[in-house]
């Protein structure tokens, strides 16, 4: 079929005011970029009308700022799932602004398919190729992109020339049916491949395609420092001697890692452990570092949901297909991040914690317990499933005057039930098989930072010490209220909860 070409503000006026829009890509990597762009404009014109003019928009994960920047700016935004990292999206949120919907990423694409957040009218897809009878080959992300190319009334495929050709093939495309037909997903090893190499759409559904040539916005994270090589170095430490025991097998078992630079440092970390074979990941984002060690072959296979590295990598990875073609695949989501698969095949998942309890609960998403970070992402699809659950994060932050470790976390977004181990630059507590008070004790002794282990110490001299979970309730979040007070938790004075 012959498809009809069109500019990408031609293709942003086919979008109307109220309409939900499903988006291809999974962080900023693989995300379609020039229509939504565009729509900006018209948002900014209607408003300057003075008509009302916002949509939906249905994600795989993160975007770059042509989408939910610009949106959020031009306050074209009126809900948005799941995950995001763009400041001026968290700005508006964070001033209730746009309704966020922040779910597990492995949920995304069946809550879509359930109904659960209403039609999908337009798909727009990042293609590196589409033939004539509506085979559409991404780029570098999987994200929730054949669910909306299947459920969307229209499809638009910005067919974007930054992205190699040779982007085909790395692709595992599988949609699983929904229950009651739910069968087992068949990856029994990170590298199984279960589906095709490309989506299949109705033809006809198409009806725009934008030819782009617009690089991924995917950024570059800080270099390591000090502190995220000791959280690195405690971790590889930690998992070198967890094989030892013989906890985890001689072969090693996948890595889930996170996005940012202590995940790169803790990657790092185990590339130069020897004594840790070779490994596989099965994770839901590839980072520079992990293209790194499988040239070094250090990672023998990573599977992922988006090649999220530096466009000098991205295109280093292409150029090199022949010998990435067997060590790379991505995946949708909801397979990359999928519990099923993350239990059966005994992933380690490594994330990172806005700040930890006590007892282990963990806080990823809120400052303070209200204003929105960036989202849950995949850490909760890895760490309620995982072999070993494990978070890292710095024990202060902002020169000292928070302490990441607290009595009781202001938003709970993993549960003690779920978090393993935690590791600060000050060392490794590990949770498991212990009770509340027993994991109190590690936390304290191993993780927090001097400046705060008698404070917390006196906190728990506050409880009768005799409950399942001690806790003095009214003081429980005082180091937070210390905080909005003095603007340091140090200062906190216990004896006003006497
Ligand atoms: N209280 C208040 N502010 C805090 C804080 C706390 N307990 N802990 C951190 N912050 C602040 C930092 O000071 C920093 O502020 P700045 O931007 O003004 O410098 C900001 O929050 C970000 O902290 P930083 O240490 O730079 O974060 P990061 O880049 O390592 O990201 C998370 C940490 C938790 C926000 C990030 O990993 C995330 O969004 N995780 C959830 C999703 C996830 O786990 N995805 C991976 C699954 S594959």
């Amino acid at each position: 079929m012959a498809f009809n070409y069109i500019s990408a503000a031609e293709a942003a006026s086919l979008i109307k005011h109220g309409y939900n829009v499903g988006l291809s890509g999974f962080t900023p990597a693989g995300t379609a970029k020039a229509v939504t762009a565009e729509l900006a404009k018209i948002a900014e014109e209607e408003h300057a009308k003075g008509n009302p003019f916002q949509v939906g928009i249905f994600t795989g994960a993160s975007t770059g700022d042509s989408c939910d920047g610009i949106l959020s700016r031009a306050k074209a935004i009126r809900y948005r799932a799941p995950y995001t990292t763009n400041k001026d999206f968290r700005t508006a949120v964070n001033h209730g602004e746009i309704a966020y919907n922040d779910i597990h990423l492995s949920q995304m694409a069946q809550e879509v398919r359930y109904g659960f957040m209403g039609k999908v009218n337009v798909a727009i897809i990042e293609a590196c190729e589409l033939t004539p009878d509506g085979k559409i080959y991404l780029t570098a992300a999987g994200g929730i992109a054949p669910t909306i190319c299947r459920l969307a009334d229209q499809i638009i495929v910005e067919l974007n020339s930054a992205h190699s050709k040779n982007a085909m093939g790395l692709h595992d495309v599988y949609e699983p049916l929904d229950p009651p037909y739910r069968r087992e997903i068949p990856i029994y090893k990170p590298s199984d491949r279960i589906g095709k190499t490309y989506i299949q759409v109705d033809p006809k559904k198409i009806v725009g395609v934008v030819e782009t040539n617009w690089p991924d916005e995917a950024r570059s994270f800080a270099a390591a420092d000090p502190l995220t090589d000791k959280i690195g170095q405690n971790v590889a430490d930690f998992l070198a001697a967890d094989m030892k025991r013989g906890i985890i097998p001689s072969t090693f078992l996948p890595l889930q890692s996170g996005v940012g630079n202590i995940a790169n440092a803790v990657l790092g970390a185990l590339g130069r452990d020897k004594t840790i074979p070779a490994f596989e990941m099965y994770t839901e984002v590839i980072q520079n570092s992990v293209i790194g060690l499988i040239r070094d072959g250090r990672v023998k296979f990573g599977s992922a949901c988006s090649l999220t590295v530096t466009n000098d990598c991205l295109k280093s990875v292409y150029d090199d297909m022949d010998f990435f073609r067997d060590k790379l695949v991505l995946r949708q989501s909801e397979i990359s991040n999928n519990p099923e698969v993350i239990r059966r095949l005994g992933v380690i998942s490594i994330n990172t914690a806005i700040e930890t309890d006590l007892y282990g609960n963990v806080n990823s998403t809120h400052i303070g317990g209200t204003k929105m970070m960036n989202g849950i992402g995949g850490s909760g699809d890895f760490t309620r499933n995982a072999y070993i659950s494990i978070f890292t994060c710095p024990s202060i932050t902002k020169e000292g005057k928070i302490s990441a470790i607290v009595p009781m976390v202001s938003h709970v977004d993993h549960s003690e039930h779920d978090v393993n181990i935690i590791v600060t630059e000050q060392g490794v507590a590990d949770l498991r098989g212990k009770s509340p008070k027993e994991r109190a004790q590690a936390i304290i002794e191993n993780c927090v930072h001097p400046d705060y282990k008698n404070i917390l110490w006196d906190y728990l001299k506050l409880t009768d010490g005799k409950a399942q979970t001690p806790h003095a309730v009214r003081a429980a979040l005082g180091m937070h209220a210390e905080l909005a007070k003095s603007g340091d938790m140090k200062n906190i004075d216990w004896a006003q909860y006497k």
